[in-house]
């Protein structure tokens, strides 16, 4: 096997998603644990940091061993040593500068969401495509074992006919008066490219088709719940994105369901985000890591929604948590982003086919925008394919 190194331009490697998750859960070990075996060879990823502080660039570098950083995003772009641009900075830049690396002859590897609009980027993927450059789009929730645990469940056949589905979603993020916000202000504001829609729902598309199956239509409202934050440098703005959101989805396969997401939410229940498929054999509702099943043969027949004289027919002692069983782990933990990396490099370096490419991304922010559509004229929005 020849070891053969693969330049990666990183950008925004000093923020939050790009440091913790696609350089420490990711890159960083595929490159400890001597590469990534493809065909024949092993590709060594030989990373190059892209930032705007110079400080901080150098702290991530120590942190990870990676000795090449920069502030100089165009001189990073002319080197040949670096075919492939990652973008992980704010979601506002990310047009122009993927649009600046397909230019340089980059392939691109991106962050959601991979354009504001779907007209953007369609015109996106064409450049990309027509430079003869390979192109990717982040798609890390479906390979969270909670995620992979049901749609190994819909491969097994365990739901039989799918009947309804609800997707919940969020935390409280204080809003940095009452108590520090736990999240960068830019997801609050509209120049920034913040907003719920955009930020959560492109990842609620690929969860959803890709257990089960295409969105025919949605109907959706969104909302501000905390329309006044104050941001890092402790100045006070108004929220003029939804932070809150409620939406309806018909699948093509006739099953319908919910995406319930927010920012001004106290979690209760199994975990962040739970996921919950009801189907004619049985039901199954996921969090991130963990999955658990109600088959119809354990389904307990519920009698007692009585009040009043005829409380004794309620089933005060029933446990219903107790009547789902643990689905058991199916394979040893991994990074979800590291799968990511790991379907995009072979496709870079051998052609090899790889589903979450921009057309994937694409469609991630239909749905963001169909729901957005729906909430400003309150009416059902089409989700057919988009060319
Ligand atoms: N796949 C996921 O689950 C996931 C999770 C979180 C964030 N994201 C995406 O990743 C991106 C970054 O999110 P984050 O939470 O890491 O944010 P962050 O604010 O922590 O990081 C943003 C990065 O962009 C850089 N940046 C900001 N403004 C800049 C400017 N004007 N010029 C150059 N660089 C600039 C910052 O220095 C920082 O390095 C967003 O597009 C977000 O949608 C994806």
């Amino acid at each position: 096997m020849a070891t053969k190194t693969l330049g990666i331009i990183l950008n925004g490697a000093t923020g939050r998603i790009c440091r913790t998750q696609h350089i420490r859960g990711g890159l960083a070990q595929i490159r400890d644990e001597g590469g990534l075996p493809v065909g024949d060879d092993v590709i060594m990823p030989r990373l190059l940091l892209a930032g705007r502080n110079e400080q901080r660039l150098a702290e991530a570098g120590a942190e990870f061993g990676i000795e090449e950083w920069t502030t100089d995003l165009d001189s990073a772009l002319a080197d040949p040593d670096f075919p492939v641009f990652f973008d992980a900075a704010a979601t506002h830049l990310r047009l122009d500068t993927l649009n600046r690396a397909i230019d340089a002859g980059k392939h691109i590897y991106t962050e959601k969401p991979i354009a504001p609009s779907v007209a953007q980027g369609l015109e996106l993927m064409a450049r990309a495509d027509a430079a003869g450059l390979r192109h990717g789009a982040v798609e890390d929730k479906l390979f969270l074992p909670g995620f992979r645990k049901l749609s190994h469940l819909v491969e097994q056949g365990f739901f039989g006919r799918v009947v309804g589905f609800r997707l919940e979603f969020g935390w409280w993020v204080f809003d940095g008066i009452e108590a520090e916000s736990q999240r960068p202000s830019w997801n609050y504001q509209k120049a920034g490219g913040g907003g719920l829609l955009s930020d959560m729902h492109p990842h609620w598309r690929y969860v959803i088709e890709g257990i089960l199956g295409p969105i025919a239509q949605v109907a959706s409202t969104a909302w501000t719940a905390q329309p006044e934050r104050q941001d890092e440098d402790g100045k006070r703005y108004d929220v003029d994105v939804e932070d809150a959101t409620a939406t309806l989805l018909e699948l093509e396969s006739g099953a319908r369901g919910a995406i319930l997401s927010s920012w001004a939410r106290r979690v209760r229940g199994d975990d962040l985000v739970t996921f919950q498929i009801d189907g004619t054999e049985g039901s199954a509702v996921a969090g991130l890591r963990k999955c658990w099943i109600q088959s119809g043969a354990d389904t307990p027949r519920i009698e007692g929604f009585n009040m009043g004289p005829e409380a004794a027919t309620m089933d005060f002692s029933m446990d219903y948590d107790a009547q789902w069983t643990e689905v058991p782990e199916i394979a040893p933990y991994k990074n979800p982003y590291r799968f990511g990396w790991e379907g995009f490099i072979p496709h870079v370096v051998a052609g090899d086919p790889y589903a979450h490419d921009l057309s994937a991304g694409i469609r991630d922010v239909q749905l963001a925008e169909a729901c957005m559509r729906s909430s400003d004229t309150r009416t059902w929005v089409d989700m057919a394919p988009v060319t």
